[in-house]
């Protein structure tokens, strides 16, 4: 009886909260994402301690074993953290100290023996087994704030317009202007758009810092409707998210369709370019290639018509050509020296354009050395984008000094620019028949224009649901 009355009283105790197991995945393996990985990751190993996976963690770096299980004050690993010492972890001039509360887990979980949930392997990459466990958020019914608009895409009927918006694709009538369709998606924000030849749309996107991705959806699925507006969950329905090509640690900021279809390319924060083959439809696509021939992060990629060459535009500030069959590098163009963010080709793949922070839309010859052919001119800001009219030799191109403009290919020159956005325009499409342009902006904003037209907008929204500029 008095046993029992303890034992009662001891479980009682708040000390016993203490107690409450600490699970490595959920509580320890974030406080490392956050505080140490920068520099032991299986890239940097500094002091040859890789803690990508819990096996790895638990071998140590230099000095052997930095964690000592059920003693956290004999564990380097603890004591480097909350030590008062100089030498410290992070390394004092390099990094903020670990939270006191995180450090306490940490203690915690090697008090408790230093052990790996049940289920998870030990050789598990761990940033991916935190990915895995997040959820999206559910996009609100209205925003408060404008969500910035990094991509656009006419449907392949010309009646809508897809605008990559926050954790969602929004689908908006044109040139009306009307919310038709919100699609859920896990990343954060679509960087870029592409339809297939079937119909499907590919989406390059990710949550910045955190993961990347590239799936393939089908917009034409089935939603329940509010208000009008078709709902679809590209998260959770295999019917809207029909397949994922990629999974990366970072962003995916470009992607291109070849003309024919049958190519897809992707490129982002992980400086490398992959190509798809989807000869066989969207369900039997193949990664074929995956060319690491940038310094720095991916921001455009294009594909020429005869699917011989890749062209891509890299913060390394250079644009370059890739050969396909031949897996070289053909070419690479330093002309801006500055970030490149966007690339394309004419028709005959005879010639090159590039745009990027110098303000310049550039053009440049495939063969031969690669000189500047001409600069078109400039923008008062820098040029984000560069797209092709789908029959004329016409170019637009997006800039942050809040013009689409439009030029010549064929003369190098100054068409037309086009005005009225409110901020730094990041996004500019063409309609499947060439007869509309539209430009997204920073402040949520799409501006329709016609082509040919007077440059004066057709149509301004802003393509943030429930957003209104008056409401702030
Ligand atoms: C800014 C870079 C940086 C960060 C962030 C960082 N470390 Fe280190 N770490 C180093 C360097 C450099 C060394 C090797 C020099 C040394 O041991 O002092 C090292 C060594 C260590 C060692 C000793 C390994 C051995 O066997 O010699 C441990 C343990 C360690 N770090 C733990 C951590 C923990 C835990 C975190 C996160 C809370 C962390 N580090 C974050 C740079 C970093």
């Amino acid at each position: 009886m008095r046993l029992a009355l303890l034992t009662l009283l001891a479980l009682a105790a708040p000390g016993r909260a203490a107690d409450k197991p600490v699970s490595f995945i959920n509580d320890v393996a974030p406080v490392l994402k956050e505080n140490c990985l920068a520099c032991h990751d299986a890239k940097k190993r500094n002091g040859k301690y890789d803690m990508t996976t819990f096996e790895k963690l638990l071998l140590g770096g230099t000095n052997g074993e930095a964690i000592v299980p059920g003693k956290p004050e004999e564990s380097d690993f603890h004591d480097l953290i909350v030590t008062a010492e100089e030498r410290r972890m992070p390394p004092r001039d390099k990094g903020e100290e670990v939270p006191a509360d995180k450090a306490k887990v940490v203690a915690e979980w090697i008090k408790q023996g230093a052990k790996l949930d049940a289920g998870l392997d030990p050789k598990a990459d761990l940033v991916r087994e935190l990915r895995l466990r997040w959820v999206p958020p559910t996009p609100p019914a209205t925003y408060r704030f404008p969500a910035i608009v990094n991509a656009l895409a006419f449907t392949p009927d010309g009646k809508s317009l897809v605008v990559g918006g926050h954790h969602e694709l929004t689908v908006w009538s044109v040139p009306a202007g009307v919310l038709t369709k919100r699609v859920r998606t896990r990343a954060e924000r679509a960087y870029a758009l592409a339809f297939l030849p079937g119909g499907t749309l590919a989406v390059a996107g990710g949550r910045p810092g955190q993961e990347g991705d590239v799936r393939l959806y089908d917009l034409t699925a089935a939603g329940p409707t509010v208000n009008g507006v078709a709902m679809l969950d590209g998260v959770g329905d295999p019917k809207v998210v029909l397949k994922q090509l990629l999974d990366a640690d970072d962003s995916v900021l470009c992607l291109a369709v070849s003309p024919d279809g049958k190519t897809l390319a992707a490129g982002g924060c992980d400086r490398a370019v992959r190509l798809w083959d989807m000869s066989a439809g969207p369900a039997a696509a193949k990664l074929t290639q995956t060319i690491e021939n940038h310094a720095d992060w991916v921001l455009g990629v294009a594909l020429s018509a005869d699917g011989k060459y890749l062209a891509t535009a890299a913060r390394d500030k250079t644009a370059k050509v890739w050969d396909l069959k031949a897996k070289e590098s053909v070419l690479t163009y330093p002309e801006h020296q500055n970030v490149v963010y966007a690339v394309a080709f004419n028709k005959d793949a005879s010639l090159g354009y590039s745009a990027g922070g110098d303000s310049q839309l550039r053009t440049w010859k495939l063969a031969g050395e690669g000189k500047g052919v001409k600069a078109f001119g400039g923008h008062g800001g820098d040029v984000f984008k560069v797209v092709l009219h789908p029959t004329k030799p016409v170019a637009a191109t997006a800039s942050a000094d809040k013009t689409v403009r439009l030029w010549d290919t064929d003369k190098a020159a100054a068409l037309q620019t086009l005005t009225g956005p409110s901020d730094f325009v990041y996004a500019v499409a063409f309609s499947p028949d060439g007869g509309l342009v539209a430009g997204g902006t920073y402040n949520g904003e799409v501006t329709l224009w016609k082509h040919p037209g007077d440059g004066k907008p057709l149509k301004t929204f802003n393509a943030t649901p429930g957003y209104t500029a008056a409401a702030k």
